[in-house]
């Protein structure tokens, strides 16, 4: 009876224990939703529809690249490994958006982190990353893509070439916890890519499941579609590859995965890119609509332009990113009007609803809350 009773009394105690960490960190957690959106309060106006504030907690610089640490308000849903993000910062006044994989996920303390690889000409990745101060709240898109592990356990085979090798560790890392085989290639100029000591430090944690692989392309010249098939070969056919890195690069995968015989189901390429920032040339000068802005500038639009290649060769500034409908970055509400959607082919006819300016086409006149 005794025993029994302080076996109680113990569970009631570790019980109780549970619920005031529980409460503290829910306590914790809603102060620093909380604190986050305040400070995010001032630079409302100036950000885009739908995006999170997330406060910079840590700032690292590697040779070739700045690592961003963000703490996302808890309205942001967590995302999944392989997922990419398009983050603004305020500069100068402006607002620049630009898309990023986020390099790692740290659940246990509600961190992502960005790894912003440095780029020639990078507004972002040479003027705005490395001066960030911690504190300073950016804005975060929905976190999206495809490029994630399927649900099913497979042997991983990650193939990035240069800053395409930022969404694969946390890729890497999950299907380690779960006791996948992974194996990692990486095509680099450099001897010492970026993370590459992260990855190094990944394989020695892991030494039966992870081997990895530095192709060093100053001295090894680019790797051919045979190099690729070498490896492959030596693969499981259940293995799940995935692909990250310059067209070029993702064709000649694309090939080898084709000449392995290997179903295209398991074959992961993220095609995401940088839009390109020049106007589009277009055959007609002829002004067929107008795009009507809340502040009352109108932008013209000519045969075949997107709203946003319209905006572009207009000087109008747009919040955008992939330009190409993947990241919605760009989504803003259609006040009036018809466009048709260029990548579904579907005409979105009604007041209200929200459309992608990069892959939308005006069919007549219309007006954007923004
Ligand atoms: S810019 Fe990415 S969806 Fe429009």
């Amino acid at each position: 009876m005794n025993k029994q009773t302080s076996w109680l009394d113990k569970r009631r105690g570790q019980v109780k224990h549970w619920g005031q960490a529980l409460e503290q960190r829910m306590m914790a957690a809603q102060w620093r939703s909380a604190s986050v959106d305040m400070l995010s309060f001032a630079f409302e106006p100036l950000w885009g529809a739908k995006q999170i504030p997330a406060r910079v907690d840590a700032v690292e610089a590697e040779e070739g690249a700045t690592h961003i640490w963000l703490r996302p308000s808890l309205r942001w849903a967590w995302p999944k490994p392989g997922q990419f993000v398009s983050v603004s910062a305020q500069h100068d006044g402006e607002v620049v958006t630009r898309c990023y994989s986020l390099s790692a996920l740290d659940a246990a303390n509600d961190r992502i982190r960005l790894t912003v690889c440095s780029v020639n000409d990078g507004l972002f990745s040479n003027n705005i990353a490395p001066q960030l101060a911690v504190g300073t709240v950016l804005k975060l898109s929905p976190a999206t893509g495809d490029f994630v592990a399927p649900k099913h356990a497979a042997p991983l085979w990650l193939c990035a070439a240069g800053s395409g090798i930022t969404p694969m560790l946390p890729l890497a890392e999950a299907a380690l916890a779960q006791g996948q085989a992974v194996r990692l290639l990486a095509v680099q100029r450099e001897a010492q890519p970026v993370l590459w000591q992260e990855w190094l430090a990944l394989q020695q944690r892991y030494p039966q499941l992870l081997r990895c692989e530095l192709w060093c392309s100053a001295e090894q010249g680019r790797p051919q579609i045979q190099d690729f098939s070498d490896r492959l070969n030596a693969l499981p056919n259940n293995v799940e590859v995935f692909v990250c890195g310059n067209s070029g690069f993702r064709d000649s995968l694309q090939q080898a995965v084709q000449n392995a015989g290997l179903p295209m189901a398991q074959l992961h390429m993220e095609s995401f890119y940088q839009t390109n920032t020049a106007p589009a040339v277009m055959d007609s000068a002829d002004v067929v609509a107008k795009v009507s802005l809340s502040d009352g500038r109108e932008i013209p639009v000519r045969e075949g332009e997107t709203i946003l290649q319209a905006a572009k060769s207009a000087g109008v500034a747009m919040t955008h990113c992939c330009g190409q409908g993947v990241c919605r970055s760009c989504e803003t509400r259609k006040v009036s009007g018809v466009v048709e959607n260029l990548q579904t082919g579907l005409k979105q006819l009604r007041d209200g609803e929200w459309i992608l300016p990069c892959v939308s086409l005006p069919m007549g006149n219309v007006e954007l809350a923004v």
